[in-house]
């Protein structure tokens, strides 16, 4: 089966700051289609490890399939990267190197059947894990106005979110919002006329906000995010024995994430703080390492990633 490829970011700046050797054990808690994956098999060989973590079963299978091709040995998980720590200590295993490529793969934003485009006429479904309970719509039909526009104003940084989230309830008062180009109409309606973005020239489109707020609540992508990097914590401090929780991570061993806007980041930069600050770990850069502008003209979803690493235990910090 062919499918939409996804083209990973930061490629290069991942593969040297994580400094993966042979032999190594790479932990990937977002493994999409394998990209970077494959770039730690090169790197750990055959006498290394590559563990890869996805809530999407045809993600994961796709990325163990590029890893198996390069003849390293691979254990999949199908799981929440929150759960991962856990679930590697469990196994008795700890790794060298750890990478969170948080969010959406492009082929996941590309299959209009998951709901996750505005762009895409689709059921307005928009979760990465099918077996999860709640949908986009589910939320839509049962959240108070009150509930939708706070959803929209925090998680979309939606100036018109009371607004949007009024134009919801009056919409599904009269028939259920069950698609995506349903929703995208219903916002731009609510939008349109009052300066929202999309009335300018070159602007965003209006109902980018309030997507990107129903897919954070559907796939808890903040609570999620900052469990994982509280237990990149824990594990540094069980790596140093200075700390009793789960052994998933070797001293010494780099964290790395990736996320795609300021409300991820925000998570990431207050815990890896937080990490330093309890001594122990370093963060290795000072700022988020972005994309250079050759790699954002051949990929535009680089422009808005953000890379932050961090190193288990006392390191001198390189200027990143
Ligand atoms: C940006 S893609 C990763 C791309 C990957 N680095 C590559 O090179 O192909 C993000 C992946 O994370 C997965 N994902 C998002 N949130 C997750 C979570 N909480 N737990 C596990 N996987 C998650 C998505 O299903 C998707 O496959």
């Amino acid at each position: 089966m062919s499918r939409p490829a996804h083209i990973p970011v930061l490629r290069r700046q991942v593969s040297d700051l994580l400094r993966l050797g042979q032999g190594h054990t790479y932990a990937d808690a977002t493994a999409g289609l394998g990209g970077h994956a494959a770039d730690a098999a090169r790197a750990v060989g055959p006498a290394g490890h590559i563990i890869l973590n996805d809530l999407d079963p045809a993600n994961l299978a796709a990325a163990t399939r590029a890893v198996e091709t390069l003849g390293v040995p691979v254990t999949p998980f199908h799981g929440n990267f929150a759960a991962l720590p856990a679930e590697l200590a469990r196994r008795g295993i700890a790794a060298h190197a750890v990478l969170a490529d948080v969010g959406f793969a492009s082929n996941q934003v590309e299959d209009a059947s998951r709901g996750l485009s505005f762009s895409r006429p689709g059921p307005l479904d928009m979760r990465l894990n099918p077996a999860s309970p709640t949908s986009a719509a589910t939320l839509v039909a049962s959240l108070s106005e009150a509930d939708l526009a706070d959803l929209i104003d925090r998680y979309g940084e939606e100036r018109h979110a009371r607004r949007v989230a009024r134009r919801i309830v009056e919409r599904r008062a009269e028939q259920p919002i069950q698609t995506t180009d349903d929703l995208a109409a219903i916002v731009r309606s609510a939008v349109r006329g009052v300066g929202g973005a999309g009335g300018h020239s070159g602007a965003i489109d209006p109902a980018t906000r309030t997507f990107q707020a129903l897919r954070i609540a559907v796939n808890d992508e903040l609570g999620n995010l900052e469990a994982f990097v509280d237990q990149v914590r824990a594990g540094a401090a069980a790596a140093l024995g200075l700390g009793p929780g789960p052994r998933w991570l070797l001293p010494e061993a780099r964290v790395a994430v990736i996320s795609f806007h300021s409300l991820e980041d925000r998570i990431v930069k207050r815990g890896f703080e937080a990490a330093q600050a309890q001594g122990v770990a370093t963060v290795l850069t000072r700022r988020p390492i972005e994309a250079e502008p050759d790699e954002v003209d051949a990929n535009p979803r680089a422009r808005s990633a953000r890379l932050r690493v961090l190193q288990v235990g006392i390191a001198a910090r390189p200027d990143y």
